[in-house]
């Protein structure tokens, strides 16, 4: 099965749950950009397959929201206010894709774009920085 994309040790803090939370978005990710090839193929997509995913996908991120901003709160990240902000446009997004893609108003390759830009936007530039905020204010020892 192909990976389209992989977590850079950049990305890496010493928070498990936020790690595994970006490796569990690109699981998603890798899993549309699996569907688009297809799709660009000539093969058929499952749409309730792919609804399935986008329904995984809001549940998971709204969990993997929260968790990054309780640990953004306890260490008063000064960048937590815009960061706060992204979320919350990107849940809004999700859920317009989401439910936009049921209506069949937009197909896989649109959804997955917006996640890309997700990926890109998002998690490549503000998640990095926490990251390396986190990696200087690592969790107390147990
Ligand atoms: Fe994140
Ligand atoms: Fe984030």
């Amino acid at each position: 099965m192909t990976n389209y994309f992989e977590l850079d040790e950049s990305l890496q803090c010493k928070y498990p749950a936020l790690n595994q939370g970006h490796q569990t978005l690109l699981l998603h990710i890798n899993g549309l950009l699996r569907w688009v090839m297809e799709k660009q193929a000539g093969q058929p997509v499952p749409p309730p397959q792919v609804f399935d995913l986008l329904m995984d996908l809001l549940q998971y991120s709204r969990e993997h929201f929260c968790a990054e901003e309780s640990i953004m709160t306890r260490l008063a990240y000064p960048l937590l206010e815009p960061h706060r902000h992204q979320h919350d446009a990107m849940f809004e997004g999700l859920v317009r894709h989401t439910r936009d893609f049921y209506h069949q108003r937009v197909d896989v390759v649109v959804v997955t774009l917006f996640l890309l830009d997700w990926w890109n936007l998002h998690i490549q530039e503000d998640d990095r920085l926490l990251s390396l905020f986190l990696q200087r204010n690592p969790p107390p020892a147990p």
